[in-house]
């Protein structure tokens, strides 16, 4: 009978392993560890997250608030995704010094190139600060009296956080604002560029093979981290030194095969998976197929213009893949939702909860959320497309539009005064000096004309003629001169003068009222959540990704996404040399690296078949934020660097489906492949610690 019970367990807890979610690093003890191990992990929680010693979680970098990054070398080598380093890449080339085309490996810590802005945070160490948070906030509350209650709380909280000087802090709220955690934070700001594969490695496939398996990208770039004399986070200075890590991830030589555990172990950014069916509904009918559209239409323009154009190809590199990336995104996103049962699952577990209620005598007390959540839904819809179609058009594609919408703003700001529109001029400033860095008129006219008429009936392609903010310099003498006179000389712009009433419209009527049903909407998920943990404790939760540090592990491991068709785990380059195509924009194969092929020149780093591998998949539940982030095996080497999801599981942010949802990563013995024989950059190899630990 125990013996029965124990196979029952242990089944539960293997087909539980599968089924994703993200950890918080502090509170691993217990279930997750245990999962952990029968996953074949060796690691204890303490291994991965410890206070007062140095563990793994010393050695990730939140990379620029937006990816993750982890330090390889005692000497603050950081690596983190090609994407992730590409507008700074981007940012250093020009026609000359083609670093997108050529890529980069700086020779000696001199030739590092630093970076205006970039930074690194690490993770001192995690409090759950949930009841200081939640102190006096009742049920009986309105969702305004208890946001400002947290407010006061978070105020009063905020003078007693003990930290250092050079540290900052963070609280942010876990499961829908029922839990609360404080995040001590180093934030180090002198990040320099040390090594990037050419784009025909690095984002070899671009965006034909985006969010796509089989995959055979390079996706990695190197930094390093520069700290003062005290080896703390300082500004840019020459007298910086690189930093000495209190922990840097050993990299495995022996890599990994088709079940072996993997843990991804970084800053995943949103994800929502306790939305009710008619969210996802609204999301995959709605506002997807609206934003796929407007994306759509700015990209014919881009892509064509980038074809013909080496300038602009390397002006929008980085605008073309950050508008593209999502494009894709949700496409994939809809399919799956379809092909998974997603929405009607979600209305069985409804069921199921609204069943649980009644047998424990609970739905007097949440019987109306669902119902009301419903409502409010179905109210937000004509608003929430609209704000999608104004944040597309006015703030992602168009670029005359977006610097329209800055200028609205300061002229909002100028009514309070002058101080108020000498910090928002300022602002402005900055902003139309970094569109400008990489314009050009033609695209953006071109975007103009395809985007606009999916907003509005109102054309006039005209003002790209009139306006002076198609120039920067003609833009910085508007803005030139006391307020007054700024406002008025804003106020004859063709382009202001089109534009200011819809960006009115916008910040004065359609985001306030978004905003004020949004806010009724998260008061309601908040009780949704608890809820669900109280009358059906026995599922999964963990909370949804909030840019925090999380765990997710699983294994290596293929999938089958339709009849009949399975994908293996592993990519090599035999696959990359098939994929060749001479001259091409998105699969051209630099020389070098098909002799190397030719040659089997593989080094150190061919696995025991003689086969280089390149990518491989596992069963980690991971976001957007989670790129950059290192795959870790059972020991706590660095294993692959993750970059993408599948196609069919890019759904995982709404809906984690165990069977099609995989995490794609580069394998490291590619890296180091690229790094050595590719760039014959070995010196930052002698920096690394390789590691045998199969052997
Ligand atoms: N899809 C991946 C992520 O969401 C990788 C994007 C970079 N690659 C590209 N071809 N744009 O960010
Ligand atoms: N490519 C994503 C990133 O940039 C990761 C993902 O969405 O899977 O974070």
């Amino acid at each position: 009978m125990r013996f029965i019970k124990l196979i029952i367990f242990l089944v539960v807890f293997q087909l539980n392993a599968q089924q994703g979610g993200m950890w918080i690093p502090s509170l691993l003890e217990g279930m997750n560890e245990t999962e952990m191990r029968s996953l074949g992990s060796k690691l204890s929680a303490s291994d991965i997250y410890d206070v007062n010693n140095s563990s793994l979680k010393d050695a990730i970098g939140h990379f620029n608030g937006g990816c993750t990054s982890e330090v390889i070398s005692e000497k603050g080598l950081l690596l983190t995704n090609h994407h992730c380093g590409y507008s700074q890449i981007q940012s250093h080339s020009s026609l000359e010094k083609d670093y997108i085309k050529n890529g980069f490996w700086a020779k000696s810590f001199e030739e590092e190139i630093p970076n205006e802005g970039l930074f690194v945070e690490f993770i001192v160490r995690i409090e759950d600060v949930t009841e200081v948070m939640l102190k006096r906030v009742t049920d009986d509350m309105s969702p305004r009296e208890k946001q400002s209650q947290i407010d006061k709380n978070r105020n009063a909280f905020e003078k007693t956080i003990e930290k250092e000087d050079w540290q900052g802090f963070k609280i942010s709220p876990f499961y829908k604002g029922n839990q609360y955690f404080l995040f001590i934070t180093e934030r180090f700001e002198d990040i320099r560029l040390v090594g990037a594969p050419p784009v025909s490695i690095g984002k070899f496939g671009s965006d034909t093979d985006n969010w796509v398996w089989p995959r055979h990208t390079g996706d990695f770039s190197l930094f390093r981290i520069y700290a003062d004399k005290n080896n703390r986070p300082a500004k840019y200075s020459e007298d910086n030194r690189p930093y000495t890590p209190k922990h840097y991830l050993p990299i495995s030589l022996d890599g990994i095969e088709e079940g072996d555990f993997t843990m991804v172990f970084g800053f995943p950014g949103r994800t929502n998976e306790y939305l009710p069916a008619v969210a996802i509904e609204q999301i995959t009918q709605k506002v997807n197929p609206l934003n796929i559209t407007i994306r759509e239409a700015a990209l014919k323009v881009i892509d064509a213009n980038m074809k013909e154009d080496d300038l602009v190809r390397i002006q929008y590199a980085s605008k073309q893949a950050r508008i593209a990336n999502s494009w894709k995104k949700w496409i994939g996103e809809n399919l799956g939702i379809e092909k998974s049962g997603a929405v009607t699952i979600k209305k069985d577990f409804e069921a199921e909860f609204l069943k649980a209620l009644h047998n424990q005598g609970k739905t007097a007390e949440y019987g109306n959320i669902l119902p009301q959540l419903e409502n409010l839904y179905s109210e937000i819809e004509d608003i929430n497309l609209k704000r999608n179609s104004f944040s597309q058009v006015f703030l992602v594609t168009n670029e005359l539009m977006r610097m329209m919408v800055r200028l609205t703003q300061m002229e909002m700001a100028s009514e309070k005064g002058e101080t108020a529109f000498e910090k928002a001029r300022d602002r402005t400033i900055n902003q139309i000096r970094s569109i400008h860095k990489n314009y050009s008129v033609k695209v953006d006219k071109g975007v103009y004309k395809n985007v606009m008429p999916l907003f509005t009936d109102n054309i006039d392609a005209s003002i790209y003629e009139t306006t002076a903010f198609v120039d920067l310099e003609r833009s910085l003498a508007v803005l030139n001169g006391e307020m007054r006179e700024v406002v008025t000389k804003l106020n004859n712009d063709p382009a202001y003068i089109y534009a200011k009433p819809f960006v009115l419209d916008f910040y004065q009527n359609v985001d306030p009222e978004f905003k004020r049903l949004n806010t009724e909407i998260n008061a309601l998920q908040t009780q949704y959540m608890k809820a669900l943990m109280e009358v059906m404790p026995n599922q999964r939760y963990f909370p949804d990704a909030n840019r925090t540090l999380r765990v997710t592990y699983g294994k290596v491991n293929g999938y089958s996404p339709r009849d009949a068709v399975y994908y293996k785990p592993v990519t090599y380059l035999d696959g990359v040399i098939e994929k060749y195509v001479p001259g091409d924009y998105e699969f051209d194969v630099p020389e070098k690296l098909r002799q190397l092929y030719e040659n089997k020149d593989y080094g150190d780093y061919a696995d025991k078949n003689g086969k280089l591998p390149i990518c491989f998949l596992g069963t980690n539940h991971t976001t957007g934020g989670n790129s950059g982030s290192p795959a870790i095996d059972a020991e706590g080497n660095l294993v692959g660097l993750n970059f993408d999801r599948v196609w069919e599981g890019t759904m995982s942010d709404i809906y984690y489906d165990p069977e099609i949802c995989r995490n794609i990563m580069v394998d490291l013995r590619y890296v180091l492949f690229i790094i050595d024989k590719y760039a014959g950059a070995d010196h930052l190899i002698k920096e690394m610690k390789l590691v045998h630990p199969k052997k």
